[in-house]
Order: structure tokens, then C-alpha cells, then sequence
């Protein structure tokens, strides 16, 4: 299914191309700008954002300046030949207007027009962190499909998706837009998104190139903060941070991005070992790398490079093809290659690269691609909806549930709580920015379409403070009340990091006066990273972790209220009990000391080692039990079979988890990690054999540096444990020794 880039046909077409092209033009393929805002201020729109977060301007000045301002789509320089790309455009009569122009420059090369597509376009899904926990490759490949029918139908041919960092500090907010901690699961989810972007015609019209976001590492910012440096050993870059990347290449992708940050102390918008010889000589990438935005320019900042010529020369040098933003490239390339210190060659494959895709894409033989009628007739169609409606019922999971809170016991008066319950445009999070926010079902709109009688407050004085007396009146009429409660979609996501990690003090507040009243209660979470919950925890009844589930919010959310949908899905990042654990997930390696009574071991002396609720975690309306755990070495491959039985009164889904533990090896391996999965239909009292085939190579890992120049990936022999179970926490566990053939 992989999309091969490379056809002999093309790469004659782009010899041609290249031979005509001018250095200037060349140049001009690898630079892709936004828009730039004409009109209304002097400073630029970076310092004019600057000024309204320091509160120089307020919101209402800073509204007034950007509706007196103009979109410019360099029409001169797109004429010119000297923009290759555009970045955040959509609309198909924008996109067809810009295309014009660009159709009139000496060689008629399309504009790429890339946006960030990350979980829907107009139709918005679940959060990926959400989505991944439905344990379904299959869904993340629909969703990303139909976010592909969409967005090309608006113009794009391109996402900068999926970000495939694995992320294991909740303090960072990006944790929001990948599939969590585990690699593993990283990887699959990776492999199923850039299919369902790229489809397996990418010419058809229908499908948009992917890009796998942040090479690499991005996920391990120190301390959680945003664009933060990361200093780690190369065999954890290739163990834990790489392995999503090489799977989305394997499954065709056609971009990537470097990241942010360093590693190690090298910037990966400069880092030669990255870019070329572990992307393009290892793996083979075909396809083209587009620099994160300003990234190259902000090589200055890191202190790599001594102004944005060097900065430039640095990148191009280390392998980069397209600059976002930054117009480094643009302005200093050519100047390079005159003063010698790049060859015309670099430029060469750089546009090689680019045009490539250009022509795979088919956008060179059919630039104008969509029109006004298909853009309207595509948005938010039934079937996009159902599915974002499925993947949230998918998603949402369900933490805690006690005497018998959920489903809703039907006759009951229903009161439901905070503004979140009624924000439709909130359910959208972080990353949605074609998505439509009036299209966005709140629950409050759900509950009353389900025609369910209750009363809603915001449980908010007009000040922002909690409204105490309303609350205590309301919860005094109800038998069972519903808090919504988390974070505002711009609390998480890109740069927003966060130092703390529970609710909101006055969220807080609302439970405890709930709590008060002795009535049953649920917290609806809406939220795109782990919170720290150890308080919340013990003030509610039941808690579903409704994300930000995206168009269907409300629906999927009442759907599984009302028991209709049983809760399936499993979080794929650990909860932590306390900030203070961060970062925490559940395949570390192992310690000389684990945590344990005694004193001298790893551990806290103030809060608990665990998590609040592990990877992997989720519980449903049923009950399921795991037995007859067996595992056998054959061929090459552990042969693992459990059974699973659903001993509840209703039917589910489960998401078998399977677990491996190299437990002696020349380098201290992980306590567990995830290395198969499958989610799985059960009747009330059915149960089922399932049988899972891993690899042994699946358990190789890289040597120790110390000993070898170079890590190796290598497999060893010995003793094997296995474990399987609904979380990662509670397995099943058995022992099986590996003697190498
Ligand atoms: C910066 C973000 O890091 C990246 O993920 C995104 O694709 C670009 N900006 C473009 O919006």
C-alpha cells in the first residue's frame, strides 16, 4: 500500500524542469511563506501577538487592528516563480485564485498548499490522544481519510500530520496531538493516519500528503516546557523516539518535519545525522523534509549558527528541502551557492525532492483541483459526522464509576453543571483550525435533543467566581448531577505547557459543594493531556474522560450517559497522582532499587510512585476476566494466547493489551512494553481464545554505545515475560525462555 515517490517518468520531467529552471526559481520551490498581513500596524504580526499577551494592546485593540487588515497572497512573487508553497491557505476559490498566478510563472509549477489538518478540517474527530485510545487502527485510518476528503475538497494538498512524538510528561501540551507514551502504539497509529491521508492513489483528488511530525525527540522537552532542549542517548532516540517515524515512512509518507528542539545539542533543523544519514541513508525517505515554522531563523536563538545566512547553510547542508516561515532560504540561499559554500547540487536535490511530490500528487498535470460547489457539497456530510460521532463514543473513557452512577438510571432529575457543558466550539481542542465550531454538538444541545428533561448552570458568577448558592439549590432538586469540568481548548496543544496539573481551583470549588449536597455525581472531563485527579477522584461518583472529543461531542457523550454506547476506550498516557511524578509512564526501565517499604528505594517520600491510573487503563459497563495465559516460541516468533471472557450483563469491546520483558539483558531493558493489541466484541458471558504471532526481533533493542562505536540492534536469547490484561497494570503474566536458532 506504501506510495513509492520516485517513478522514472517524473524524475526525467523534473530533469527537464531543472535544466530550464533559474537558480532564483529553484530557490523559490523551497520557500513556503504564510500570507503576509498588509495594512493596519507597523510592528509585525509576531510583535503585535507579543504586545497582546504582555497586555500592551487589549483584546478588543488587537481585534480591530486584524479586521482592518488584509490577507496579501504575494501575487507578484508567486508570478515570479518564487514561492513554492503556501502554508495555513484554504478555501477552493483562494486556493484556485493563488494557483492562477501561479500558473502564469515561466514554468507553470503549482503551489502546494499545506495546513495543519490534525484531527478533521471542517468535521473535527477526537483529539488524536482521544482517538488513540480506541485501540482501532482502523478508525484512526477512516478519520483520517475522511479529514483528507475534506480538506482537499477545501483546496489543501497537504497536512502536517500526524505528529508522532511519543510523549510522556503531561506538563507538555502537545501531549494532546499524538497517541501518547507508548511507541508501540505511536507507531501503529502513525502507519494507520498516513494511510488514511494519503490513501493509496495520493493523485486521486481525494487524499492529501501527510508529514510526520516532530523529527525527533520533540516529545521529551525537558521538564515538560515547550521547545525545551532534550539531552538523550542514541539508543533511546532509536528505542523510544524514532520508531513511529520509520513506521510512517515504511507506510509511505510523504513529509516529514524536524522539530523545535535540540538533541543533544544539536537543533534537528541542523542536525546532519537526522536529516540525512539516519532519514535518507538508513531509511531510504523519499520524499521531502519542510522545516517547522521559523525553525531554520531560530537556529540564531539556539546559538548554532551566528546569523540566518549561517543558519540557512547550516540546514540546507544538513538536508532540509523547504523552509517554513523563516525565508532564510529564500533570502540567502543564493548567495550561498555563489560564495561557494553550497552547491548548486544541494539546491538540485532539495527541488528534486519537492517537485516529486508535486508530481505525484498530479497537481502538475491537474493544478486546479476542487471547486466552490464541491467544497460545500463535501463539508460536515452524514457520513463524516457519524464517524466523528463513533470515534468520540470510541474515545471517551471511563475512569471511575460507583455505586452504580452510570448509565443513567432512567426517571431521575438531571442537573448539569459548567460552561464547558453548554460550549460547543470548546469540544473542538486544540489544533481544529478549519473546524467549525457552531457545527459542534455541547452536551446541554445533546440532552435537549435527546429530549431528557434537566437544568443547567454554569455554576459561574458573571465574575468568573462560583456560584454557591445556585449550585447548592440546584443540586438540591436533582438526584443526580453532571459536572463539566477541565481545560478550554487552548489549554492545551502548542505551547502550553502547564506547571500544575489539576483542575481549576474553582471547578474544584463546584465538586466539593456537589460533594456537600450528598447527591450522585459525574465529572465530565474535557481535556487534551492527563490531569493530576487524586482530589476529584474522591468527590465524585463517576468520572468519563470525554477529551475534546470534536464535531459529535454532546452525542457521543449523552450515547454513553444514557448506557446506549458501553465505554471502551483506554488512556494512552499515564495519569499521574501528582505533578511531582512527571514524567511518568509505564515502560521505564528497570532500577537496582524498585519502588518498594523499604527506605532506601525509588520512590517519594510525599506522594506515591504509581499513577493515579495507568497506561492502557479504562473501564466499561461490563466486567471482563483474563485466564489460560500461554506462551511458546515458534518460528522466530512468540506465540502468546489468552482468553478473555465478559463476565458482565452487557455487551462490550475490550482492548486486549499484550506485554513483553526481556528480564536479563546486555542493557537494562523496560519492566514492560506494549507490543500487540486487540480490541475485541463480546455478548454478555461469551469469552473468547485470542491468539497473538510478535516477532522475536520485535524485543531487539540497540547495544551499548559505551562498548561499540555505533548502537547496533540486536537481539538476545534468554528468559521472556509475558503479560496480558485490560490495562497495564493488571496482567496475567508467564515466563518463556528464547534460545536463538
Ligand atoms: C508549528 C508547529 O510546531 C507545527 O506542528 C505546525 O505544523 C506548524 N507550526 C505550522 O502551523
Amino acid at each position: 500500500m506504501a506510495i513509492h515517490w520516485i517513478t522514472e517518468e517524473n524524475e526525467k520531467r523534473i530533469d527537464a524542469l531543472l535544466a530550464e529552471m533559474t537558480l532564483e526559481e529553484k530557490i523559490g520551490q523551497m520557500r513556503q511563506p504564510g500570507p503576509s498581513l498588509v495594512g493596519a500596524f507597523e510592528v509585525s504580526f509576531e510583535e503585535l501577538l507579543d504586545m497582546r499577551f504582555d497586555g500592551k494592546i487589549s483584546d478588543e485593540e488587537f481585534q480591530k487592528m486584524m479586521s482592518s487588515v488584509k490577507m496579501d497572497y504575494r501575487e507578484e512573487e508567486v508570478k515570479a516563480g518564487k514561492v513554492g508553497s503556501f502554508n495555513g491557505v484554504s478555501g477552493a476559490e483562494t486556493v484556485n485564485a493563488i494557483q492562477e498566478n501561479a500558473l502564469q510563472s515561466r514554468h507553470k509549477i503549482p503551489l502546494l498548499f499545506g495546513m495543519d489538518v490534525i484531527h478533521g478540517y471542517k468535521t473535527v474527530y477526537p483529539i488524536p490522544l482521544a482517538l488513540a485510545g480506541s485501540f482501532e487502527p482502523e478508525l484512526y485510518r477512516r478519520a483520517a481519510e475522511m479529514a483528507a476528503e475534506e480538506a482537499s475538497a477545501a483546496g489543501v494538498h497537504w497536512t502536517y500530520a500526524p505528529m508522532v512524538d511519543v510523549a510522556r510528561d503531561a506538563r507538555w501540551g502537545r501531549i494532546s496531538e499524538g497517541a501518547g507514551e507508548d511507541t508501540y502504539l505511536a507507531s501503529v497509529f502513525a502507519v494507520h493516519t498516513v494511510q488514511g491521508f494519503q490513501g493509496e492513489d495520493i493523485s486521486d483528488g481525494k487524499h492529501i500528503i501527510a508529514c510526520a511530525k516532530h523529527f525527533a525527540a520533540y516529545g521529551g522537552a525537558e521538564a515538560g516546557r515547550d521547545y525545551n532542549t532534550i539531552d538523550i542517548s542514541e539508543q533511546k532516540l532509536r528505542e523510544v523516539y524514532l520508531p513511529p517515524f520509520e513506521a510512517a515512512i515504511k507506510a509511505g509518507v510523504g513529509t516529514l518535519m524536524p522539530a523545535f528542539n535540540d538533541i543533544s545539542g544539536v537543533p534537528c533543523s541542523v542536525n546532519h545525522q537526522l536529516l540525512t544519514e539516519i532519514l535518507r541513508d538508513e531509511w531510504g525517505f523519499e520524499g521531502f523534509l519542510i522545516s517547522d515554522a521559523n525553525a531554520i531563523d531560530e537556529c540564531v536563538n539556539h546559538g548554532i549558527a551566528e546569523d540566518r545566512k549561517d543558519a540557512a547553510r547550516q540546514s540546507v547542508l544538513a538536508g532540509m528541502d523547504m523552509d517554513m516561515s523563516s525565508d532564510c532560504f529564500f533570502q540567502n540561499l543564493e548567495q550561498l551557492v555563489k560564495e561557494g559554500k553550497v552547491a548548486e547540487a544541494e539546491i538540485d536535490q532539495a527541488v528534486r525532492r519537492i517537485l516529486r511530490l508535486k508530481f505525484a500528487l498530479g497537481l502538475v498535470d491537474q493544478p486546479i483541483r476542487t471547486n466552490t460547489e464541491r467544497e460545500q457539497e463535501t463539508m460536515l456530510k452524514p457520513e463524516f459526522r457519524a464517524l466523528a460521532r463513533e470515534a468520540a463514543e470510541k474515545s471517551i473513557v471511563l475512569l471511575k464509576n460507583e455505586n452504580e452512577a452510570l448509565p443513567l438510571a432512567g426517571g431521575k432529575t438531571l442537573a448539569l453543571i459548567g460552561a464547558l457543558a453548554a460550549d460547543g466550539e470548546q469540544m473542538l481542542g486544540a489544533w481544529a483550525m478549519g473546524g467549525d465550531g457552531e457545527a459542534c454538538v455541547s452536551v446541554k444541545a445533546a440532552l435537549e435533543a435527546a429530549r431528557q428533561p434537566f437544568t443547567w448552570i454554569s455554576g459561574r458568577k458573571e465574575d468568573g467566581s462560583v456560584d454557591s448558592e445556585g449550585i447548592r439549590t440546584l443540586c438540591g432538586q436533582a438526584d443526580i448531577v453532571l459536572v463539566a469540568a477541565g481545560e478550554q481548548k487552548e489549554e492545551s496543544g502548542e505551547a502550553a505547557s502547564r506547571g500544575e496539573l489539576s483542575l481549576h481551583p474553582e471547578d474544584r470549588d463546584i465538586l466539593r459543594l456537589v460533594k456537600e449536597s450528598g447527591k450522585k455525581s459525574v465529572l465530565l472531563l474535557f481535556n487534551g493531556r492527563p490531569l493530576v485527579l487524586t482530589e476529584e477522584v474522591e468527590l465524585v461518583d463517576a468520572i468519563l474522560e470525554c477529551w475534546h472529543p470534536g464535531t459529535e461531542a454532546g452525542n457521543a457523550i449523552v450515547n454513553i450517559l444514557t448506557g446506549k454506547v458501553n465505554p471502551s476506550a483506554k488512556i494512552t498516557a499515564s495519569f499521574p497522582a501528582a505533578v511531582g511524578q512527571c514524567p511518568i509512564y509505564y515502560n521505564h526501565t528497570s532500577t537496582g532499587r524498585p519502588a518498594g517499604k523499604g527506605k532506601f528505594t525509588s520512590k517519594y517520600l510525599d506522594i506515591p510512585v504509581e499513577p493515579l491510573y495507568p497506561f492502557g487503563y479504562g473501564l466499561s459497563y461490563t466486567s471482563y476476566e483474563y485466564a489460560d495465559l500461554k506462551a511458546e516460541i515458534r518460528e522466530e516468533a512468540f506465540q502468546i494466547e489468552v482468553t478473555v471472557k465478559n463476565t458482565g450483563e452487557r455487551a462490550g469491546e475490550e482492548a486486549v493489551q499484550i506485554y513483553l520483558q526481556d528480564v536479563a539483558a546486555s542493557r537494562v531493558r523496560p519492566v514492560k512494553e506494549l507490543k500487540a493489541f486487540e480490541k475485541v466484541a463480546l455478548e454478555a458471558g461469551e469469552q473468547r481464545k485470542l491468539c497473538f504471532t510478535i516477532p522475536v526481533a520485535e524485543m531487539g533493542f540497540y547495544s551499548a554505545g559505551a562498548v561499540a562505536a555505533k548502537p547496533a540492534r540486536i537481539v538476545e536469547s534468554g528468559l521472556f515475560r509475558v503479560y496480558a490484561g485490560g490495562n497495564s497494570r493488571d496482567t496475567l503474566c508467564t515466563e518463556i525462555s528464547y534460545a536463538e536458532l
